[in-house]
């Protein structure tokens, strides 16, 4: 399956969120309002072809129901993500999760855009903007294990300055997919996204690798936001991130989420706990994960930061949906 012949233009894609975009939080979206595309958190290849490999697996754990979405992977050494490419393209993957044969994600996405301090000192994610020559080791070494599946990049505008560039190189590499987060590694996220310059690397695009779907990523709130935006700039996806703190609903055409009422919002969060306790053990993920979550459903009516606090101090799930149940 091809990512292309699959989406409607723009569409909309739930951006990778390591410790957030987990199976769980993906079907509480989808059940809301459901993207075009979804993203796996970013998992790393070298761990994946390690003895610690079974830690990492809960990054990639999807069910039979999710049927777009995309394998991210991070790390250093190309035979490694060649290897898990294959095993990704060849079902293996799929099989360990008890998925029935034909159920699998349909593209693998290379991280080159992740800021933090650790996976850049080791030299991946957006330290690959500086060493373009591993980059591109690593993209052909996924090529040549993905098969089938379309290979995708997501990265940054560049690494301390603004560097097109990079994305010329990128262009030039045959991917099927490439999403722009229109910020510098520098700028972390404590500057607007620019989508001016998100617009520069489409033209690009268009030139060199017309076949390459851009999409563009950044401070995107709302799907009208994202839809205005994608017109204006001519991309052909919208990716959105934190915007689903703010609205769980944010990909609808108008989303309700200013009307669903304080019960409503308990049942959601209540449905979340419920999914996440079935799915996980505390040994994959604890029970504390569950708070980055809180606020975004435990909000906007009364008495919701005082209930927060509350439910950001239960001890286990069964906990969190007794002290949910009687609020
Ligand atoms: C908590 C968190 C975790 C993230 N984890 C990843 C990740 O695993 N892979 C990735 O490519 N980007 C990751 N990102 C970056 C987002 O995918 C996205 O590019 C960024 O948040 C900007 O989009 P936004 O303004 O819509 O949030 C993460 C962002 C956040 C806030």
């Amino acid at each position: 399956m091809s990512i292309p012949a699959q989406l409607p233009k723009p569409f909309f894609v739930l951006a990778p969120m390591d410790d957030v975009t987990d199976t769980v939080f993906r079907r509480i979206i989808a059940d809301c309002a459901v993207p075009d595309l979804f993203f796996t958190e970013f998992v790393n290849v070298d761990g994946l072809q390690s003895p610690g490999r079974t830690r990492l697996l809960k990054k990639l754990r999807f069910t039979a129901g999710e049927t777009r979405l995309v394998a991210q992977l991070w790390g250093l050494k190309p035979e490694n993500f060649q290897k898990t490419a294959e095993q990704i393209a060849d079902g293996t993957f799929a099989r360990e999760f008890g998925l029935p044969e034909g159920v699998n994600f349909v593209g693998i996405d290379l991280n080159m855009g992740c800021p933090a301090k650790s996976e850049v000192n080791s030299g991946a994610c957006a330290a690959l903007i500086k060493n373009p020559e591993l980059a591109v080791r690593i993209i052909k070494a996924t090529q040549a294990g993905a098969g089938h599946l379309p290979v995708s990049v997501k990265t940054r505008l560049g690494f301390n300055e603004v560097d097109f560039s990079w994305h010329e190189l990128l262009l030039h590499q045959n991917l099927s997919m490439l999403t722009v987060h229109g910020r510098t590694r520098k700028e972390m996220s404590k500057v607007p996204a620019r989508w001016e310059d998100i617009n520069y690397v489409r033209e690009l695009r268009d030139r060199i690798a017309p076949q390459t779907i851009i999409v563009g990523n950044g401070d995107v709130e709302s799907r009208e936001q994202g839809e205005e935006l994608a017109a204006r700039y001519k991309l052909d996806g919208i990716m959105v991130g934190r915007g689903v703190f703010h609205d769980p609903y944010v990909f609808a055409a108008k989303s309700p989420w200013q009307d669903i009422t304080r019960e409503e919002r308990i049942a959601l969060y209540a449905k979340h706990v419920k999914l996440f306790a079935e799915t996980w053990t505390g040994k994959d993920r604890p029970v504390v994960t569950l708070n980055k979550f809180c606020k975004i459903y435990i909000n906007g009516f009364d008495g919701a930061k005082e209930l927060r606090e509350k439910l950001m101090n239960a001890g286990s799930a069964a906990e969190l949906l007794e002290l949910l149940q009687a609020a």
